[in-house]
């Protein structure tokens, strides 16, 4: 029996400089886990929002000793002597404690760091590599039988614009994305060859090579048709034959260039309404072999997710990003329209771990496909690559294969799928 005997949080910077919690958890017989809390930049109107102190003499407001002091000062006390094994009891009480729709009052990031610190201490007590009592755990409250066969397949971060851009594209993400046969060691291979095939193009050009803050470049283009054009020209180069061992994906992100119920887009001009845009977006899947389309849509516009699924869901994934936003209503929503066929996890956005199991579950019953996603402001724990394996997660999208936090999580999936090959 694993008793809490102390929980205590601290500040620390994420990948961009800005504060965010991590948090320490022993156990009555010695055990000590960490968590450090991710936290996203292009933010969704829907998602759990994160309690920062607003003092704008520190970090411009982005602290996060609020956060800090209601863990050491009300949570904590109150879970000390108690069994880690009532981990689902914790889950419900920090839930009801916050009693808020988006979780405002306690904040994401102090309820999925307790809610995770327990966790892990239930997995380090029963000497189980995370991905493993992650996975036993998920069978085991859903009754369910899904085995540890495979490694999610990655979605690799090439270029980016938008919120995460720093130049002119419109389009916040551009990925490659391996076959999902490709063993995982070897699509890492694959995308750091493609990586710096791209880096290698731009300084031929003496265009820049700046990255983002996943590590994608943020080379001055204008269209996003370029992107694409740009990455399909290295996979060439490379004799990577698209549409078998390779396919594209994007995120949209639309927020960033979508205003008055019209897409202004750079590539057509004008600003486009929600049927022309559609018609854009549909062209780019066939043209570039999209398996992955992240947010093509507004998170309002219904008619147009709708739309979308219809015309290219059996091509591509849809995937539903801030359009869901972690929030179980807005999914369920989702699947009664058919408006989406693929669901992006962030791990800070669903509030505790019990709810982000629960979440991924229902996406399982509906036959969506799960996508576990990193945020921008990352750290160095890589607890989503073992949550991604552990819960069998279609794919993963964790950033370039570049910049340590990126690199971290990779390096473990790398771990995972030798460990996995000996079981
Ligand atoms: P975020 O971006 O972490 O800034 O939310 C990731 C995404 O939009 O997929
Ligand atoms: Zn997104």
């Amino acid at each position: 029996m694993a008793l809490i005997a102390s929980i205590k949080a601290r500040e620390i910077l994420d990948s961009r400089g800005i504060p965010t919690l991590e948090g320490k958890l022993t156990t009555s017989d010695g055990i000590e886990v960490y968590a450090q809390i991710p936290s996203g930049e292009s933010l969704g109107k829907h998602e759990g929002v994160e309690l920062r102190d607003k003092d704008p003499k520190r970090y411009v407001g982005m602290g996060v000793l609020q956060a800090k002091g209601i863990i050491n000062e009300a949570i904590a006390p109150k879970l000390l002597g108690v069994d880690t094994k009532s981990f689902a009891e914790i889950d419900q009480w920090l839930v009801k404690a916050d009693g808020t729709k988006y979780y405002s009052k306690l904040g994401v990031n102090s309820l999925m760091l307790v809610s995770q610190l327990v966790f892990k201490a239930n997995a380090a007590e029963r000497k189980l590599p995370l991905y493993e009592y992650v996975n036993e755990y998920y069978n085991a409250t859903f009754n369910q039988k899904v085995s540890l066969s495979h490694i999610p397949t990655p979605i690799y971060n090439m270029i980016n614009g938008g919120k995460h851009g720093t130049k002119n594209l419109d389009f916040q993400e551009f990925h490659i994305v391996p076959s999902s046969s490709t063993p995982f060691a070897q699509t890492l291979e694959f995308a750091v060859s493609c990586y710096t095939g791209l880096k290698d193009l731009f300084q031929n050009r003496n265009a820049d090579v700046s990255v983002s803050e996943e590590g994608g470049f943020t080379p001055s283009l204008f269209t996003n048709t370029e992107a694409f054009e740009i990455i399909k020209e290295v996979l060439v180069s490379k004799k990577i034959k698209i549409g078998v061992d390779i396919f594209a994906g994007v995120d949209c992100a639309p927020a960033y260039y979508y205003n008055n119920k019209q897409y202004a887009i750079k590539d057509q001009g004008a600003s486009l309404n929600s049927k022309e845009y559609i018609d854009f977006i549909v062209n780019l899947v066939g043209k570039y072999n999209m398996i992955i389309l992240e947010d093509p849509l507004q998170e309002d516009d219904m008619k147009g997710w709708k739309e979308i699924t219809q015309q290219v869901g059996k091509q591509a994934y849809i995937v539903a990003d801030d359009f869901v936003a972690g929030n179980m209503e807005r999914l369920n929503v989702a699947i009664e329209e058919q408006a989406c066929n693929a669901v992006l996890v962030k791990f800070n956005q669903v509030g505790t771990l019990s709810e982000m199991f629960a979440f991924v579950h229902q996406l399982r019953v509906n036959n969506m496909k799960i996508l576990v996603s990193h945020r921008l402001g990352e750290t160095t724990d890589a607890t989503i690559a073992d949550i991604a394996v552990g819960l069998q997660a279609d794919f993963i999208k964790f950033g370039s294969p570049a910049r340590g936090e990126r690199i971290a999580k990779y390096n473990r999936l790398l771990e995972i799928e030798t460990q996995l090959a000996t079981i």
